[in-house]
């Protein structure tokens, strides 16, 4: 039984400059992963979790097609609200964003371009949700200097946190998906601008470390954690999707079957949205799962 009650913030604005064209007209987050929208696979992460309350950010120009795909989410049984974030000011300005919407609640902030996929999962973001302070997962990268990196000490206590390194510590990055307590607004609201103009996530993770109150998930090899930020990437995410899909006959990230599983809507729901989804894989196989 979980002991708070944590609110979700997606993070889909940003400028999505290294896809562009495809990013010209169209927000990044939109752009299809295989066979559905990219913002379904963290908001089903969000689902997963079990937290049903969520808040998806996104540009001026953007936030009305989120509003188009996602409705009100009344339909998925959840509540999703909306706000806008004028410019990428950083991940940490999520908080600053969503503080009305937080209300005082402790929070998960994913990013609207990461995609997690493994077996553990529902079992790591329960255990994100009952430690006090701040959880981040962490994962193996060939190219740590990309993100922020994690150092562990050899009883894997958390040493140091870096943003984008030159000389990466270890090939441990920070994963796009993090659990707060209801102090985050107010710690986020202590960060200043980094060289780059951004309120960064590692700046906040670093309070938490000063604290002595931030919890590191490592996610095991078997897992995937992809990022879908450049034309590689996005394919590579693609084909991965369309990989297990096709093996398994199972999809990843299907909304509806997600809702179902958790008792959200019933299979009438289902049968209801089946009849504006026309024919095609999606709607096919949700007819054979509420067949
Ligand atoms: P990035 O991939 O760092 O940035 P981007 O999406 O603008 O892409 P590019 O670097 O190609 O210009 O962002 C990671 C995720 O966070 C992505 O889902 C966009 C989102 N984001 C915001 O919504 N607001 C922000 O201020 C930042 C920095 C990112």
């Amino acid at each position: 039984m979980l002991t708070k009650k944590y609110k979700g913030i997606i993070l889909a604005g940003g400028n999505g400059t290294r896809l562009f064209p495809a990013t010209k007209v169209m927000s990044k987050q939109l752009l299809p992963v295989y066979d559905k929208p990219m913002i379904y696979y963290p908001l089903s992460i969000l689902l997963l979790a079990e937290i049903y309350e969520i808040l998806i950010i996104s540009t001026s120009t953007d936030i009305e097609r989120f509003k188009n795909l996602l409705g009100d989410g009344l339909q998925f049984g959840i509540k999703i609200e909306y706000a806008i974030q004028e410019t990428p000011r950083g991940l940490a300005d999520a908080f600053l964003v969503g503080e009305d919407f937080l209300d005082g609640s402790p929070a998960c902030l994913i990013l609207g371009d990461n995609i997690f996929y493994g077996s553990e999962i529902s079992t790591s973001l329960k255990s994100a949700q009952n430690h006090d302070g701040g959880t981040i997962f962490a994962y193996h990268v060939a190219d740590p200097e990309r993100y922020g990196v994690v150092e562990f000490d050899t009883n894997h206590k958390v040493l140091s946190i870096e943003e984008k390194p030159t000389h990466p510590k270890s090939s441990l990055a920070v994963t796009g998906l993090y659990f707060y307590d209801s102090n985050v607004v107010s710690y986020a609201k202590t960060i200043q601008p980094s060289y780059r103009g951004e309120l960064e996530i590692t700046d906040l993770n670093k309070i938490y470390l000063n604290l002595n109150n931030l919890n590191v998930i490592t996610l095991k090899r078997g897992f995937a954690w992809l990022d879908t930020g450049t034309h590689d990437s996005l394919l590579d995410a693609s084909n991965f999707i369309h990989t297990i899909e096709k093996r398994q006959g199972i999809k990843i990230a299907c909304i509806e079957e997600i809702c179902l599983s958790k008792g959200l809507i019933t299979k009438k729901d289902i049968i209801r949205m089946l009849s504006n989804m026309g024919d095609n894989t999606y709607s096919l196989y949700l007819r054979r799962l509420v067949g």
